[in-house]
């Protein structure tokens, strides 16, 4: 039996939608550890097109069990939203979704805090703005509220205007703040605490019955190795643990529990949002890449910056997470480029780097250096058989493979589940995910 985590190595969007929509029919339960209404994903349903922020996507696949960890930071009006549409395309809850009675609220006042705070930094993180960062700061100061507050309504009631009073006091210049309702809060979440109540439950209790009953988990991460706010490019990240690692204490499960994770990273990079990024490319092949690879948030819509496939953050990515095997994304969005570049070292102040470095400012002034690689005339586009990749594709693979350190186990040629390459190995069999025959 094996229970995984699946993780971004690279700034998050990766494509780990399409990797847990694929893997999620080969588990029993995905569990989400760490972040909020930042991420997202587009799944299509039937003829529906819709975007998830909260919900794992396995809640679409009959009958799998969808968890929220107490890692995670819940908008309520936003979680309800989701639930509402999915409700209407006729997904059913009851018995299958579970949220971390431990898991902390984002509120309104977090939303305006971000904003604010924005306003007055000299440097920009280019946050979503969805109140995550100061949602995250309440629960280390201990000051948050817990969806599991909630059945106490005085308590809440207190804590609320409490809380909102220090807001206020902390940025005077918010009107937004000023003219928030505490009232009007509280009975909102009230409203908002009856239609959710019976999905909060103790996430870590169900999730090592479920185990322990032979049920297979995956854990699915949100944003990406190099946005973990210990692992980071800090201050440019985001307010979670985001690597591998959050998946324990983000659920309340033990790491004896967990059997391999995989990495999720795209044959390119990008990043959203401020700081550093070595590859990036501002000419027009980095336009090419952004609009083949329609590389547009799922949640703000902003364009999202691009560049060279980064070889020293992966590896390091590869070592902080411990991977075990590797998804390679948008493959077929590298099609029809002449001359394919990958990074792999970085020169700063005259000396050549390997190593991923732990500080930002350092990472600014690192220049990459790269290795030029033949690119391929041919559409990739849906091919399943490795074989019949270009030869010249298949040589950027095994390039990239061996740069990165770890072995390609999924390789994407598509949008569609379908449009997957699986390799054959010892990996995904032992992990139950391909069979010999693969
Ligand atoms: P926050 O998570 O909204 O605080 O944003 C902090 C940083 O993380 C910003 O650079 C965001 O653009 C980035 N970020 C947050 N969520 C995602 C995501 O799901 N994909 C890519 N970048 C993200």
């Amino acid at each position: 039996m094996a229970n995984i985590v699946v993780v971004g190595v690279q700034w998050g969007d990766e494509g780990k939608g399409k990797v847990v929509d694929f893997l999620s029919e080969r588990f029993d339960v995905v569990a989400r550890y760490q972040g909020g209404n930042n991420a997202g994903h587009t799944v299509v349903v039937g003829e529906d097109k819709i975007v998830l922020h909260l919900i794992p996507s396995g809640v679409l696949r009959k009958g799998k069990v969808c968890v929220l960890g107490n890692g995670v930071v819940i908008d309520l009006g936003e979680l309800i939203q989701e639930m509402d549409q999915l409700e209407r395309l006729h997904v059913k809850f009851e018995d299958h979704f579970f949220i971390s009675r431990r898991s902390h609220l984002v509120l309104p006042y977090h939303k305006l805090l971000d904003v604010a705070h924005e306003q007055r930094a000299t440097k920009k993180i280019g946050t979503t703005g969805r109140g995550i960062g100061p949602a995250y700061v309440d629960k280390m100061a201990r000051v948050g509220i817990r969806i599991g507050d909630l059945h106490q309504p005085a308590l809440f009631r207190e804590r609320l205007s409490q809380n909102l009073a220090e807001k206020r006091a902390q940025y005077p210049e918010s009107r937004a703040l000023a003219s928030l309702e505490p009232d009007r809060l509280f009975h909102d979440h009230l409203k908002h605490y009856e239609r959710v109540r019976t999905f909060l439950t103790d996430a870590s209790l169900v999730l090592d019955r479920l185990m322990t009953e032979g049920k297979r988990v995956l854990f699915e991460g949100a944003q990406g190795t190099l946005l973990d706010v210990d692992l980071g490019t800090y201050p440019y990240v985001t307010s979670s643990s985001a690597t591998a690692g959050g998946a324990c204490t983000g659920t309340g499960v033990s790491p004896k529990r967990i059997d391999g994770v995989l990495g999720i990273c795209k044959a390119y990079t990008t990043r959203v949002g401020e700081g550093p990024f070595p590859t990036e490319l501002l000419d027009q092949v980095g336009d090419r890449i952004r609009e083949r690879g329609a590389e547009f948030g799922a949640t703000t819509g902003r364009p999202r910056r691009t560049g060279w496939f980064d070889a020293v953050g992966v590896r390091y990515a590869a070592r902080v997470n411990g991977l075990d095997a590797l998804a390679l994304m948008k493959l077929d969005v590298l099609d029809g480029l002449e001359t394919i570049q990958m990074c792999t070292g970085y020169r700063y102040r005259g000396e050549l780097l390997t190593e991923f470095p732990g500080e930002a400012d350092v990472l600014a002034e690192c220049q990459p250096v790269y290795e030029s690689l033949p690119g391929w005339k041919e559409s990739t586009v849906g091919i399943v058989e490795e074989g019949r990749l270009p030869a010249n594709c298949r040589a950027y693979l095994r390039h990239l493979e061996a740069l990165a350190g770890v072995p390609l186990a999924l390789i994407s040629t598509g949008p569609r589940r379908d449009q997957t390459i699986v390799r054959s190995g010892a990996l995904l069999k032992n992990w139950g995910l391909a069979s010999d025959q693969q």
